[in-house]
């Protein structure tokens, strides 16, 4: 049976992926932002995820105003890096793996949740900026990745609630898939961000902590913060939070958390970075991992 054994939260900021890219991310500025994910880079490595199902929203790469799915999922076999401007990353394609994919849409629409499905698209910083962060500099991803879009950048995006519903929907149909596979479900963008207008660079350190604060243990308050309350607290970008509840609700009841980094500024935004398990009462098994400190600001 499949099983969905980690959660893992992070900002997608594309800068992030250019400076991954120029060799940049040890020096003065982004040293203290990379530093956050060593942690995480390591745990990566013992824990081999079969799957990624990546929560992410595209930036007017696949999708434009001619289509705005609110909920799409990547059935296809393969995924490359897409022209953002300055040409498409040179990180590898990206993998899919169709057959979880299609179990996974199949299960959602019958679960209710009107999926688009998705054979064939390139995809953005959105999804390729956290795999690096995570993987690093690698000749090939080391695991298949199922892209799962969710619409946060044209008004209507779904509510916080319908997505932390929606990460439920994902652990029954993984839980529902007969093969033997290790399966982590991320949540990306985030987290305080406005990127125009009077109010742009806004940062919230308080609203951003307390909403990492929030996504581990039993309390689901989450479900319930209207969007307006990301717009005013995290400015107008800020709402691609709501995707990371996506992944807390595909984790079940109780979380305990792994490591967590929080850095201010990154380009003109915070980054947030959360690696979270299931936590069902039994305790943890740390072997091969370690819990990680607190990281500092
Ligand atoms: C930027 C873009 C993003 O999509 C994001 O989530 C954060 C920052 C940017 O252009 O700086
Ligand atoms: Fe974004």
């Amino acid at each position: 049976m499949a099983r969905i054994t980690a959660g893992v939260a992070s900002s997608h900021v594309p800068l992030l992926g250019v400076a991954h890219d120029l060799g940049k991310d040890r020096d003065d500025y982004f040293g203290p932002i990379f530093a956050g994910y060593d942690w995480t880079r390591e745990w990566e490595k013992a824990e081999k995820p079969d799957v990624v199902v990546l929560v992410y929203n595209d930036h007017a790469s696949a999708f434009d105003m001619k289509i705005i799915p609110t909920f799409a999922i990547g059935c296809g076999e393969r995924y490359a890096p897409a022209d953002e401007g300055w040409g498409p990353r040179k990180v590898p394609d990206v993998h899919g793996h169709p057959d979880l994919a299609w179990h996974i849409a199949q299960s959602l629409i019958l679960d209710e949740f009107d999926m688009t499905i998705i054979n064939e698209m390139d995809v953005d910083h959105g999804l390729t900026v956290p795999l690096s962060m995570m993987f690093g500099h690698v000749p090939e991803w080391p695991c298949k990745v199922i892209p799962l879009a969710v619409n946060v950048v044209t008004y209507p995006p779904p509510s916080g609630n319908r997505c932390w519903a929606l990460g439920e929907a994902i652990a029954r149909a993984v839980a529902s898939f007969p093969e033997e596979l290790n399966v982590q479900v991320w949540g990306t963008g985030g987290m305080s961000h406005q990127l125009q207008g009077p109010r742009a660079g806004l940062i919230n350190r308080e609203w951003d902590n307390n909403f990492l604060d929030g996504l581990v243990g039993a309390s689901e308050h989450l479900r319930h913060v209207p969007h307006i309350e990301y717009l005013r607290e995290t400015g107008s970008e800020g709402i691609e939070m709501v995707m990371w509840l996506i992944m807390r609700g595909a984790l079940g009841k109780r979380t305990a958390m792994l490591h967590r980094h929080y850095h201010v500024p990154c380009s003109n935004t915070a980054i947030g970075h959360l690696v979270l398990r299931p936590d069902n009462g039994e305790g943890l098994d740390m072997t091969g991992s370690g819990a990680a400190p607190l990281a500092a600001e």
